[in-house]
């Protein structure tokens, strides 16, 4: 694990939810090709993962395909889908290594063949690990999520499983693909875009929104804990007064 925080910490988001924005825009300055942009986006994901880790977060959601992104050339998909793959791959030991339980977030079935296959047995080798859970958000559409999940309960009703005043929302969080994890408490996005871009609508009600203008391949260890620290000196009062957290 990398050296101690340079950075105060006071409370430590127990999930932290990442849009990693700005890789295209990050290899276009330098005159690469996009794909050039995602390989160094990769570093981050791995100084992010480890800082997350270390500092003690209990869940790390990282938005790295959205529903929308099938739409991006042919070419793009392909290489981000290939170094999904590879990142996988490359992994899975250090996960194992520091008790990270791999997740994903979205549908999976649409994925090509051997990256479900990879990432299949990726959650499975990590299944027992409990320190943190790092969901990977993957083809995943918040809208998508919300509306699948009021599908699944509505056959539920129809089925009799159900009646309609059981409809509450704790119910509704249990068929989201988050189901059993918190919702997240830090919402992280880089590149200077203040979005959510679809990315857990429902459970990101009460996060703490964090924008910074440095796009992803420049956001490491540093720049994470920077966040951290930032959300440490919020005042959290969901829905209350000021006043009425003092007391
Ligand atoms: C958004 O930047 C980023 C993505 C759509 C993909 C994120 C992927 C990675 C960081 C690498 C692979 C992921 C893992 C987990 C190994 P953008 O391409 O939309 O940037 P732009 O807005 O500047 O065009």
């Amino acid at each position: 694990m990398g050296a101690a925080p340079q950075v105060e910490i006071s409370q430590v988001p127990v999930h932290v939810a990442i849009v990693m924005d700005g890789n295209g825009r990050w290899a276009e300055e330098r005159k690469r090709p996009r794909l050039f942009g995602h390989k160094a986006g990769v570093a981050s994901v791995r100084a992010v993962v480890e800082a997350a880790r270390e500092i003690g977060v209990r869940h790390l959601t990282l938005y790295a395909f959205s529903t929308e992104n099938w739409k991006r050339p042919k070419i793009e998909v392909k290489g981000l889908m290939a170094l999904l793959k590879s990142y996988l791959q490359s992994e899975v030991e250090t996960m194992l290594k520091n008790d990270i339980r791999l997740c994903c977030l979205g549908q999976q079935e649409r994925l090509p063949t051997e990256v479900r296959e990879t990432l299949t047995a990726v959650i499975n080798a990590t299944a027992g690990c409990s320190a943190m859970t790092l969901n990977l958000a993957l083809s995943y559409g918040g809208r998508n999520e919300i509306m699948q999940a009021v599908r699944a309960l509505a056959e539920k009703c129809v089925a009799g499983e159900l009646s309609v005043s059981d409809l509450d929302e704790a119910l509704l969080s249990d068929h989201l693909y988050t189901r059993g994890q918190p919702d997240p408490d830090l919402f992280i996005r880089t590149s200077g875009e203040h979005r959510l871009s679809n990315f857990l609508l429902w459970q990101s009600s009460y996060a703490e929104l964090y924008f910074t203008d440095l796009k992803w391949p420049d956001f490491g260890r540093d720049q994470f804990l920077e966040a951290v620290a930032d959300y440490g000196r919020r005042q959290r009062r969901f829905g209350k007064t000021g006043a009425q957290l003092r007391k």
